[in-house]
């Protein structure tokens, strides 16, 4: 994995009316990482996201891939979304043969039908591939969405909550193939989430937001787990009760009160990254006045 980030978040900010949502955010996410990000509800994730896919533009700073600033949408970073956004009067092979097809629109019928079949049984849905969405399950749909994600080959993945919307069950099955698929294929993902337990199975490092307004990068939480680990044991490596009540704490205290108590040698341009799971002690809080 190269020091250099695949893409650079320089300073963005956003503000929408006389609001600021975030500002001075600053982290990178390099090439064959799975980079997290969690806070509360409307300290702007999605905005960021959107950025990120250039769906949006930030007030100020930029995002670069390579030296270059993302000036809009590009195949090169595919997005999956929480709800699975496909077309509803295309079949699951439909809607990934469409970003196939505008992937390599030289390709002729079989190789684009070849290639979308790979995808559809790689994400199990072997069977379904003439079922349009409303004849699917959600599972199933969210499946054709990472499908035709995944089938064009992105640099990057985006995904927001992806998997927010599915019953227990079903998440864990996803958050599996997930795992595996982006192990297999070194792929660079970019993922939010409110699940703790989702962020330090999947990512190998968790950004961490104080709440909006004027919503900033905390810290980075490394994830110290090897990378190689499955759902249904990681609970038993030392480090990670350690590393989920470090970010549960962050989520329930700190990031509400990060800019009264945030330590004096912060820099939101290098957001510190920390270690919870090697038994490093957080960031200490400040004295406070008894009154
Ligand atoms: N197009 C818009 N116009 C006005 N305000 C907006 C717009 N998009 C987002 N906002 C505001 O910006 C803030 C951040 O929104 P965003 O959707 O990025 O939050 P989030 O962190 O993704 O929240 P959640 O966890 O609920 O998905 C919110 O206060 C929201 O109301
Ligand atoms: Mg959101």
């Amino acid at each position: 994995m190269s020091e250099k980030p695949f893409i650079s978040i320089e300073g963005i900010a956003k503000r929408f009316g006389a609001q600021v949502v975030f500002e001075d955010v600053h982290f990178g996410v390099r090439q064959g990482e799975f980079v997290a990000l969690i806070g509360h509800s409307g300290c702007g994730k999605t905005t960021i996201l959107n950025v990120l896919a250039g769906l949006d533009q930030p007030d100020s700073g930029a995002v670069l891939v390579g030296n270059d600033a993302i000036s809009g949408p590009s195949l090169d970073r595919a997005v999956i979304f929480q709800s699975h956004a496909l077309l509803p009067w295309l079949s699951a092979i439909g809607n990934i043969s469409f970003a196939v097809r505008s992937r390599w629109p030289k390709w002729d019928g079989e190789a684009v039908r070849s290639h979308c079949q790979r995808y559809i049984d790689l994400v199990g849905l072997t069977g379904a591939e003439t079922k349009r969405p409303a004849q699917l399950s959600g599972g199933m749909k969210q499946r054709v969405g990472i499908a035709r994600a995944l089938a064009i080959h992105p640099k990057m993945l985006l995904m927001d909550e992806p998997f927010s919307a599915l019953d227990a069950l079903t998440r864990g099955v996803l958050q599996d193939e997930v795992l595996r698929l982006c192990a297999a294929t070194h792929q660079t993902v970019f993922m939010i989430t409110h699940d703790v337990d989702e962020a330090i199975l999947l990512a190998d490092r968790i950004v961490l937001m104080t709440n909006g307004p004027y919503a900033k990068v905390a810290e980075i939480v490394v994830n110290t787990l090897p990378r190689e680990r499955s759902r249904h044991d990681v609970h038993k490596h030392p480090h990670y009760y350690r590393i989920r009540n470090h970010i549960v704490d962050f989520l329930v205290e700190r990031s509400r009160r990060f800019d009264e108590d945030r330590p004096r040698d912060y820099d939101p341009m290098h957001p510190p990254e920390v270690r919870p799971g090697l038994g490093e002690p957080p960031p200490p809080a400040p004295l406070r006045a008894v009154t």
